[in-house]
């Protein structure tokens, strides 16, 4: 695989995503304040940096699972057909749950997974995506909080890949392609 035909520039810094988590954080805990019911789920694999720090800023009694959907494989390109690859493991019926994604891009994955977990009768079902690019959206869906709005660029880092490269980067940074 060759990897050396872009570089990557710093879009959003380590501490500005920090400071975003924590009061994302602080909004979350109190829309669900006294809720002993909450399961954070976190759509793999993008959103395991993201859901690992913003669990650890709630002041709230939560349990964690996670669902894998298919996304665009080795490629920039989306795709519209979306299928489960790792289902939750505990039931959801009359749980809260707080649906944690990397970024909304066309919007198709969110639909697809908001339409899985509403038909299983959770309490409330919100959403809390690190990423929007309102600019590429072709599902109407939108996030109850989103961290930061970007332009259409394609991101790396905090999570996030490229070909599966650079989830390890602490900031977020934009791909440039060099050839
Ligand atoms: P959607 O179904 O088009 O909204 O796609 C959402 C998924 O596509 C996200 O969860 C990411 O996994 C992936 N994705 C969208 N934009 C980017 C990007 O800029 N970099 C890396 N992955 C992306
Ligand atoms: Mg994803």
């Amino acid at each position: 695989m060759d990897h050396s035909n872009y570089v990557i520039d710093e879009m959003i810094s380590a501490k500005t995503i920090a400071a975003r988590v924590e009061s994302l954080a602080t909004e979350i805990s109190t829309y669900f304040k006294g809720t002993d019911k909450l399961i954070v789920v976190g759509l793999l694999r993008g959103s395991f940096v993201f859901i690992a720090d913003l669990v650890r800023e709630l002041d709230l009694p939560v349990e964690v699972d996670f669902l894998e959907a298919s996304s665009y494989g080795n490629s920039t390109e989306s795709s519209r057909e979306v299928r489960i690859l790792k289902d939750l493991r505990g039931e959801i019926e009359g749980r809260d749950i707080l649906v944690v994604e990397d970024i909304i891009d066309t919007g198709h994955t969110m639909t697809h997974v908001l339409h899985l977990l509403q038909s299983r009768n959770p309490a409330r079902l919100k959403v809390c995506a690190l990423l929007d690019k309102p600019s590429r959206r072709e599902a109407d869906v939108t996030a109850d909080w989103i961290g930061f709005e970007i332009p259409d660029e394609f991101v790396v880092g905090y999570g996030i890949d490229y070909a599966q490269r650079n989830r390890n980067l602490p900031y977020i940074g934009k791909v440039r392609f060099t050839s």
